[in-house]
């Protein structure tokens, strides 16, 4: 059996293991963590459009939040925004059009956000992507690692000067337990020496994403950074990506609404605020980011150096004499983490 069918099997296994669950971890959940009054803070969402991305767009409309809905395809978004104005009464619900698998526009549309608002609470990456094939995008770049890696990793440090000016700053990162079969690959982001096998790239593009919320913890202390797991929920992204697995559980797949629950928590409850940041959670709660016994621990050199490499991908896409055009946060590439987070160049 070769590594990736062997690491594939691994995967069917951890999803039967993840199945269900929430109404036995909901038996703890405390109802008036999300019994807060959302008015004048602005939350943006990228994957609004859809499943757990429009599921949390609608809860914190509903709680009278500003929402800005980043999506990829403006017939969806629109129809999406129609929906939550239409449930939740309110209108504050602005959409933007991005998509995530082209970074350079990433770059300049968290850049133009900044200098159109003053003040964005909370940043949810929610969208996500398996692109069966290996695709690159206009600058090159492997498109899972652009939608799901680099895209986030682009938003989030533009964003970061907005995010550490506005109250009770956050991140939530939309992960996957996926993930947890994957131990972080650094040398070959781009799958171009390895065989390409989809679902085995996006887990590694979420343990990424959960390697990246540890380092912006550690580097962005005002800001309260988390990924999570949303369980497996009956959305497009399970039934188009991985067909098999979504016909075998289906009957057992939770819904978006469920599967959003603890991205809402994350983002709005007083309580997760007081949890640690950069950590883990799956149903409101903190769960490690590697089996038991696991061979995908690593070390804080090799996540420093995750760091040090997208920086060095987002470099070469800055466009010429764009620095001070996109003031987007750089580091140097050599030198500590520490070097990284507090010697912009
Ligand atoms: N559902 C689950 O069981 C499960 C489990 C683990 C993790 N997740 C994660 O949960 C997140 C939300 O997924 P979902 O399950 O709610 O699926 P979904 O309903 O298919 O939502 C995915 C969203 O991401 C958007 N998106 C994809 N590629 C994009 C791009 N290049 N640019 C901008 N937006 C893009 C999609 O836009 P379009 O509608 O235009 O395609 C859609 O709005 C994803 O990050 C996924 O990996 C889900």
């Amino acid at each position: 059996m070769s590594d990736l069918r062997h690491t594939g099997n691994h995967l069917v296994v951890l999803v039967n293991l993840q199945m269900g669950g929430y109404e036995i971890a909901s038996r703890d959940f405390v109802a008036k963590d999300l019994s807060v009054n959302l008015e004048g803070r602005s939350f943006m969402i990228t994957g609004a459009n859809s499943g757990i991305g429009k599921a949390t767009a609608m809860a914190i409309a509903k709680k009278g939040g500003t929402v800005h809905m980043v999506c990829r395809n403006k017939d969806k978004a629109d129809s999406a925004r129609e929906d939550i104005v239409k449930e939740s009464g309110n209108t504050d619900i602005h959409v933007h059009i991005l998509d995530l698998s082209e970074s350079r526009k990433v770059w300049e549309f968290a850049e133009d956000f900044k200098s159109k608002h003053t003040s964005l609470n909370v940043l949810i990456n929610n969208a996500g992507s398996m692109v069966k094939k290996r695709e690159v995008n206009s600058e090159g770049l492997e498109k899972n690692f652009a939608i799901n890696a680099l895209g986030v990793y682009i938003l989030t440090k533009s964003l970061i000067p907005l995010l550490e000016k506005s109250k009770e700053p956050r991140v939530i990162t939309v992960s996957s337990g996926g993930m947890l079969v994957q131990k972080l690959r650094i040398a070959d982001l781009q799958t171009e020496k390895r065989s390409f096998d989809s679902t085995m790239v996006y887990a590694q593009n979420k343990r990424q994403q959960v390697v990246m919320t540890e380092e912006w913890a550690r580097a962005h202390p005002r800001i309260h950074f988390s990924a999570m797991h949303p369980g497996w929920a009956d959305t497009p992204a399970v039934s188009m990506a991985l067909p098999q697995l979504y016909e075998t559980l289906r009957s057992r797949l939770r819904t978006p609404e469920q599967g959003a629950d603890t991205v809402i928590w994350l983002a709005i409850s007083p309580a997760a605020a007081r949890t640690s940041s950069g950590k883990f959670f799956q149903d409101r709660k903190v769960v490690p980011v590697h089996l038991p016994l696991a061979w995908t621990r690593y070390s804080r050199e090799k996540s420093w150096a995750l760091v040090v490499r997208m920086e060095a991908l987002v470099k070469k896409l800055q466009p010429s004499g764009g620095r001070s055009q996109l003031n987007s946060p750089m580091v140097e590439l050599t030198g500590s983490p520490e070097d990284c987070v507090k010697k912009p160049l």
